[in-house]
């Protein structure tokens, strides 16, 4: 059975530097390849969001062995896990969008909203919303008009 779980964490040092984001990006690459999960990370002033998806078993072990595990961020907070018939973000071992592409290529105040919007979602509205929500960032980043 294929998922996606939806999470927000919150980076341990308020600056992460590039070469630590890069260091997280290449071990996550590199073991999501191996089990099968695609998928997406975003990283804005000091927050994670990420979207993970694959078999139910892979992510809900990735999730809490791995990524529950890592000190480099706190505060995780599960939006949602879904069920799904097909893969959102299947050409990525997982993708990333950083400060430089939210701040490039969007418009500052969206950004900030989009942030918002799911952190508060994951109190109140726990389901597929977070989840295109997003995917809407991911689809607006790759036709962004805004460049
Ligand atoms: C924000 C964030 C996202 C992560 N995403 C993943 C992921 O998608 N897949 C994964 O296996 N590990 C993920 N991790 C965990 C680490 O990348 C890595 O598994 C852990 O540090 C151990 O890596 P190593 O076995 O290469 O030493 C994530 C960690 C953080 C902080």
């Amino acid at each position: 059975m294929l998922v996606e779980l939806l999470y927000c964490s919150v980076s341990t040092s308020p600056v992460l530097a590039k070469t630590e984001l890069f260091r997280i990006l290449e071990s996550a690459r590199r073991r999501n390849l191996e089990v099968g999960i695609t998928g997406m990370l975003l990283y804005y002033r000091g927050e994670f969001v990420q979207i993970l998806e694959g078999k139910q078993k892979a992510i809900e072990n990735i999730y809490l062995n791995f990524i529950g595990s890592d000190t480099r961020h706190t505060a995780l907070n599960k939006v949602c896990q879904n069920t799904i018939l097909i893969r959102s973000f299947s050409e990525w071992t997982m993708g990333f969008v950083g400060e430089h592409e939210i701040q490039s290529r969007m418009p500052f105040t969206l950004a900030g909203i989009l942030m918002n919007m799911l952190s508060e979602d994951a109190k109140t509205k726990p389901l597929s919303i977070g989840t295109s929500a997003f995917i809407s960032i991911y689809n607006q980043m790759r036709k962004s008009p805004y460049n």
